[in-house]
């Protein structure tokens, strides 16, 4: 099952993530995918504001992962552009257990799907006009029936 969605402005990268973050359990992991520039961490931002994570969201492409804590859960955001074949986030030896946290990789496609087996992709793509779109796809049953509550928020 797939899921594609307009996202005509920024806004709309936003929402998508503060009602993504509705979703969020303990131990979730959420692959990001799309070029350059395409708003993953845009989305990022939106699920951080929507858990209530305090203080600002940023590109963590030169530390390679953050963890935001204060809000429902902690936000690990990493950005697996520079890991290149370091393939598990576990090695950065991050003071977090990923267990009893979010995950959020960019560019993580390919590279920490292991990091469990249940996931969400959210491959987002910019068109000509400069707007997304995003393709939000379940691996596993349990994700699967997230996106369709999801669907009903949209
Ligand atoms: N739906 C949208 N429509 C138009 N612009 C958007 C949309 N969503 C995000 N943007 C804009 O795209 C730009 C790049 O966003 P962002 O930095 O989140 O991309 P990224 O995928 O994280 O890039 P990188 O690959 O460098 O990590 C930002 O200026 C952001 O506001
Ligand atoms: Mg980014």
């Amino acid at each position: 099952m797939r899921r594609e969605h307009e996202l005509p402005t920024p806004a709309d990268t936003s929402a998508l993530g503060r009602a993504l973050a509705e979703l969020l359990r303990p131990g979730d992991l959420v692959v990001l995918a799309g070029p350059l520039g395409a708003g993953k961490t845009a989305l990022t931002q939106g699920i951080g504001a929507g858990l209530g994570v305090p203080g600002a969201v940023t590109s963590p492409t030169f530390v390679l992962a953050r963890v935001h804590r204060g809000g429902r859960l902690p936000l690990v955001h990493a950005d697996a552009y520079r890991l290149g074949s370091v393939a598990e986030i576990d090695d950065l030896d991050l003071d977090a257990d990923l267990g009893s946290s979010v995950t959020v990789v960019e560019w993580g496609a390919g590279l920490v799907e292991q990091l469990n087996d249940e996931h969400l992709l959210v491959r987002i793509d910019r068109l000509d006009d400069d707007s997304r779109v995003v393709e939000l796809v379940p691996h596993g049953a349990d994700w699967a029936a997230r996106l369709r509550t999801l669907e009903e928020t949209l």
